[in-house]
């Protein structure tokens, strides 16, 4: 963990390419595009996000660019993710498309959103829109460990992240210790169970244990681990709770009564099933 960014806003990790993921991010998935989506984005920016994490399939990249634009925030402190909808065919024209929808130059990370119809039919398509200068790290999202290897194996460019869904209830140690292995940071969508995991009576007890609420545990949780999680909230004093998770730490009894929860069998795989 590098705490070469931490001043402007909260710790990173670095890639295997050389750049650095921050932590902490702001996810907008299921955010409506328009107000709600500009107002999530402003208000995290206000708040010291500096990680925006959306995709073609949200229909809010025009949202995000705009939110980012008017924050003042400079564009290069900021590491904005957008996902290639894999329905499609030619992953550096969608980069391009993006970019437009955006208003920005390049994205930090571009991932193929879902392995659909393979795990390598579109990474040359990738590697071009890195070549291209579109975007400045590569990687995927929802990938399992056997389709990590294989992408992996068929790459002149590697993978730097694999975005899947990761927390307490999901950990997905044998595909954390692949990542691991390879060299591939694993990032955490839905990190809070999309809402779900706030209730769980074991989550809830840590919480008042540590005197902090479910959503700081279950983030902590994954930040102590050098795992980004990009949490997503459309109200500001949620987005503002999800960041104050730098200044306390879990015991290993903590971590370990977290581990328990696993509901995967530790799992390789990164989701349960197919979407597509
Ligand atoms: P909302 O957007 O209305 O604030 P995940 O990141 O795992 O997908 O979870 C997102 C869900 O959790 C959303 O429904 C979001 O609701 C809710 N959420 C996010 N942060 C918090 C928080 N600190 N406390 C309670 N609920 C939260």
């Amino acid at each position: 963990m590098s705490a070469c960014r931490a001043a402007a806003g909260h710790p990173t990790r670095p890639l295997v390419d050389g750049s650095e993921i921050p932590l902490l991010g702001l996810g907008v998935w299921q955010v409506a595009d328009g107000p709600e989506c500009v107002n999530a984005v402003r208000w995290a920016l206000e708040l010291g996000y500096r990680h925006l994490d959306t995709a073609q399939a949200y229909g809010n990249e025009g949202s995000v660019g705009l939110a980012l634009r008017q924050s003042g925030v400079p564009r290069g402190r900021v590491f904005v993710t957008t996902k290639f909808y894999p329905a499609r065919r030619d992953p550096a024209a969608e980069a391009q498309a993006s970019l437009r929808r955006l208003g920005l130059e390049y994205v930090d990370l571009y991932l193929i959103h879902w392995p659909q119809g393979g795990p390598t039919w579109a990474w040359p398509g990738m590697e071009r829109a890195r070549e291209l200068g579109y975007a400045g790290s590569i990687g995927v999202s929802n990938f399992d460990a056997r389709e990590l290897e294989q992408v992996i194996a068929a790459a002149t460019v590697a993978p730097v992240v694999d975005q899947v869904q990761f927390s307490p209830s999901e950990y997905r140690r044998a595909l954390l210790q692949e990542c691991a292995h390879r060299e591939v940071v694993l990032e955490a969508y839905s990190p809070l169970g999309t809402g779900r995991h706030l209730a769980h009576p074991a989550v809830k007890r840590i919480a008042d244990a540590v005197g902090r609420t479910p959503a700081q545990v279950l983030l902590r949780w994954c930040v102590q681990r050098g795992i980004p999680a990009i949490p997503k909230s459309t109200h500001p004093e949620r987005i503002e709770e999800n960041a104050q998770i730098f200044d306390f730490a879990l015991s290993d009894a903590e971590l370990a009564a977290l581990d328990a929860l696993d509901q995967t069998s530790s799992t390789q795989r990164a989701r349960e099933r197919k979407w597509w």
